[in-house]
């Protein structure tokens, strides 16, 4: 298989660039080009200069990655079963619905006079063009608090979705206490929040998350810090606030291996993030003397990125040699353009 990906993308030459996630599988990671965090790898989207980019992540990468393109470039997602299950708690009728009774509640106009929405990247391209026509923001989770600071310039509000766990950790680092947020319940009337709580909080946040970061517990802080004396637990801001809170750092994916990388030989890591990711992380800076566990073993796998396989990546590429392209993920025009707004703000703010 790695013959046949090595043969084909030899072929193709610069026609082609990998793109590949930090989750990725290590068979699948070493054929990218570019590998990085969802917001090092949408700059890498908006610049690449081949015709095809093959994104090994999930659906809404690919998605962000084919809004940021240009015209004429397309992109292609190996398995179109790899999508993200936290992407998929929120549906654009429900934001619209979520909307609507914030402006009857008097919190916003409906162009966004009031609240600045913002989206976590892990959502549709149709809430991002959602959040882009009503002033809003797309944020990754290494730009977070600089979205939130841009939004809060905007307006006195925010609603941030669909990650409640990414919203609460990083508006709380921003010194917004607990009681100024709520959450928004789709699948309750009125979200379960009354009028006058949201009239009266700063953040509103989604109620979303994500399953393989959620696993993560207080306790397994508690039970690595007993073992291993002096070990420093660093993890993902996608878990839960009260693992944030014992942690010893917060970081997106690239985030947390430049902690690793600029640590002194000798330091000893828990990292509360995806499995492969922090295997690979093991055997990488195991030869600078620095030691890499996981958080907790019951198997933080997600299952999604986990779809791409160096099948999948070999049949399209192969596809492309033989003039087919599979797999094409195309936002309609409708929705690309005020999706574009909200990424190409994303990408100004830092
Ligand atoms: P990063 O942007 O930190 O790589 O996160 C993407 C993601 O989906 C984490 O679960
Ligand atoms: Fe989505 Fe969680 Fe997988 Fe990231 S780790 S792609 S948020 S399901």
């Amino acid at each position: 298989m790695d013959e046949r990906i090595r043969e084909a993308k030899q072929v193709l030459g610069r026609e082609v660039v990998v793109l590949g996630h930090h989750y990725q599988r290590d068979e699948v990671i070493q054929f990218a080009d570019f590998r990085g965090d969802s917001y090092k790898l949408s700059q890498e989207a908006a610049r690449a200069q081949g015709r095809y980019i093959i994104f090994c992540g999930v659906h809404f990468m690919a998605e962000s990655a084919d809004i940021l393109s240009r015209p004429g470039q397309i992109t292609i997602l190996p398995d179109l079963n790899a999508g993200c299950s936290m992407a998929d708690m929120a549906e654009i009728t429900q934001v619209e619905d979520c909307w609507e009774q914030l402006v009857r509640a008097g919190v916003t106009t409906d162009e966004g006079e009031g609240i600045t929405p913002i989206t976590y990247i892990n959502s549709t391209a149709a809430i991002k063009a959602f959040v882009g026509e009503r002033g809003g923001v797309v944020c990754t989770s290494s730009n977070a608090a600089a979205a939130m600071k841009w939004g809060l310039a905007k307006n006195e509000k925010l609603l941030f979705l669909p990650d409640q766990h990414l919203g609460r950790n990083t508006g709380y680092a921003m010194g917004i206490p607990l009681n100024e947020m709520v959450v928004w319940d789709p699948y309750q009337l009125g979200g379960g929040v009354t009028p006058d709580r949201l009239r009266a909080a700063k953040i509103i946040l989604w109620k979303g998350h994500c399953a393989v970061h959620q696993r993560f517990l207080p306790e397994h802080v508690d039970n690595v810090r007993a073992k291993y004396p002096g070990i420093r637990v660093i993890v993902h801001p996608e878990c839960r606030w009260e693992v944030c809170q014992k942690a010893d750092g917060i970081g997106s994916t690239e985030g947390l291996l430049k902690m690793i990388r600029e640590a002194p030989s000798g330091t000893m890591f828990a990292v509360g993030t995806e499995i492969h990711l922090v295997n690979r992380m093991g055997k990488e800076f195991a030869e600078q003397g620095k030691r890499v566990i996981t958080l907790d073993d019951s198997g933080c796998l997600c299952t999604t990125m986990f779809r791409i396989s160096p099948q999948h990546l070999c049949w399209a590429l192969e596809n492309l040699v033989e003039g087919n392209v599979v797999n094409q993920i195309k936002v309609k025009d409708g929705v690309k353009r005020w999706a574009r707004v909200g990424l190409d703000r994303m990408l100004e703010i830092r």
